[in-house]
């Protein structure tokens, strides 16, 4: 892809000004021990200046290297980390629970607890399942779409990362975006010979796919606002037209709030955007930090799922204690009054200066914010889709992210990810990281 500018990348003005000795020599090793030195590709900085900073510890809004230096982390550990990193509560918590075990393999009543806690925000649903990551949701997700309607295709859009699951590699957001991947190899033709692809917020492209594709579409997935192809929101009716699309063709309408659940608002984008899906995949921020997904949905769509109904899906360590104790904590956090409004607030003035200081520095900008998720592209806009993303400036990205790097600020190494913010940035925290933008704009443009 246009944007994949892994090792071409110039040094250009940016002078590093960080001691990172231990990182590199941590990195270094762990490249002879792990592919690419990593246990998830885009955490390898292939796409930005420089080798990535080795992480110590985190807390609040920061985290620390092994070099001892300080960043102010928009990357929120992907996104669990919405209430800041290692809260307080979230960690006495977890030491109660730890006292009880690790894992259970059998059913404990915390599993019910976040259940009800999951039903009750979210309205798509009324009964959900708990499994270990965002991908196995997906995964678990389309085969439950194909067990109710008996038919095997499915539309998803271009830069909506779903997991990494054969059927899903298709024109894929996040690390396949970022490393300029076209398809995965080891994902059989036949595989994916199922999955179609619309531009996102292209009504019209869905509906020619119901149309060439006769009863055979089981339903659509995507992102209701996509973080993984940078930060692109629906267009007014785009939600909704998918909604009476599905409707009409017998379909069903699922929104992956791995990302966005509890994020966009605390029930989701769906609540948010007042459009509700028949099904929904959940993840990140309902495990607090430790591994969770879920999906979830209409009672009759989800009795379907063993042992209620014939849909064969397991985890031996799904509704794990320690997880379902970090989610539990992290929600009743998050449900307390003001959260959604300052986050907010903090995002938007950071979005806004962003943009500012980028234009004072003669660079195009473009960007938006929505509650604790942002993101900007270094191009004009507008980016309502994959194809108009690609328009950014990657290769500006990866010298802006070095220079925020080398000025404490941690950014996702990657032109195509969405940041995030947390309840545990401080007015300040905003202020130094939009001086640091500006200096770093100045240097770059
Ligand atoms: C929207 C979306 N769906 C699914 C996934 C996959 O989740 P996981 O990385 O937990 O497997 C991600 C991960 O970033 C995501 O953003």
């Amino acid at each position: 892809m246009a944007n994949c500018v892994s090792e071409s990348i110039s040094r250009g003005a940016v002078t590093d000004a960080l001691n990172t000795t231990n990182s590199q020599a941590i990195f270094e090793a762990a490249k002879e021990l792990m592919p690419g030195g990593v246990s998830s590709p885009v955490r390898a900085f292939k796409s930005v200046l420089g080798d990535p900073v080795v992480f110590d510890r985190v807390k609040g809004p920061y985290a620390w290297d092994l070099d001892g230096n300080r960043f102010i982390d928009y990357v929120g550990s992907w996104g669990p980390a919405i209430c800041g990193h290692a809260h307080p509560e979230v960690i006495t918590a977890l030491q109660d629970a730890l006292e009880k075990g690790t894992s259970f393999g059998a059913p404990c009543v915390l599993e019910n607890q976040l259940a009800e806690m999951v039903i009750e925000a979210v309205p798509s649903v009324e009964m959900v399942r708990f499994v270990n990551s965002g991908t196995e949701a997906c995964m678990a997700v389309l085969r439950l779409m194909r067990a109710f309607t008996g038919r095997d295709k499915v539309i998803k859009f271009e830069g909506c990362y779903h997991g990494h699951a054969d059927m899903f590699l298709v024109k894929a957001g996040s690390g396949v975006a970022t490393l300029g991947l076209p398809d995965s190899p080891g994902v059989p033709r036949s595989t994916t010979s199922n999955t179609l692809t619309a531009p996102y917020n292209d009504l019209e492209a869905v509906k020619e796919l119901f149309a060439e594709n006769p009863d055979a579409i089981s339903g659509v997935i995507l992102e209701p606002v996509v973080g993984n192809a940078g930060f692109i929101t629906p267009e007014p009716g785009f939600l909704e037209g998918l909604r009476e699309v599905t409707q009409e063709n017998g379909a069903l309408l699922v929104f992956d709030e791995v990302m966005t659940g509890f994020r966009i608002s605390y029930g989701g984008a769906q609540e948010r955007f007042g459009v509700t899906p028949d099904l929904t995949t959940m993840g990140k921020v309902i495990g607090g930090g430790l591994p969770v997904g879920a999906y979830g949905g209409r009672k009759e769509i989800m009795s379907m799922v063993s042992p209620s109904g014939p849909m064969y899906q397991a985890g031996t360590l799904s509704g794990n204690p320690l997880a379902m104790t970090a989610g539990i904590k992290t929600l009743e956090l998050l449900k307390q009054e003001g959260t959604y409004e300052k986050l907010d607030s903090i995002t938007s003035r950071l979005i806004e200066g962003i943009k500012k200081s980028a234009k004072e520095a003669g660079l195009p900008i473009t960007g938006s914010s929505i509650s604790a998720m942002f993101g900007f592209y270094l191009c004009d806009g507008p980016v309502r889709n994959f194809e108009e993303a690609k328009a950014a400036d990657a290769q500006k990205f990866g010298a802006l992210h070095r220079a925020m790097l080398n000025r404490g600020v941690y950014l996702a190494p990657s032109a195509f990810e969405a940041g995030f913010t947390s309840l545990a940035h401080s007015e300040d925290d905003i202020n130094s990281t939009l001086q640091a933008f500006q200096e770093s704009f100045a240097e770059i443009a």
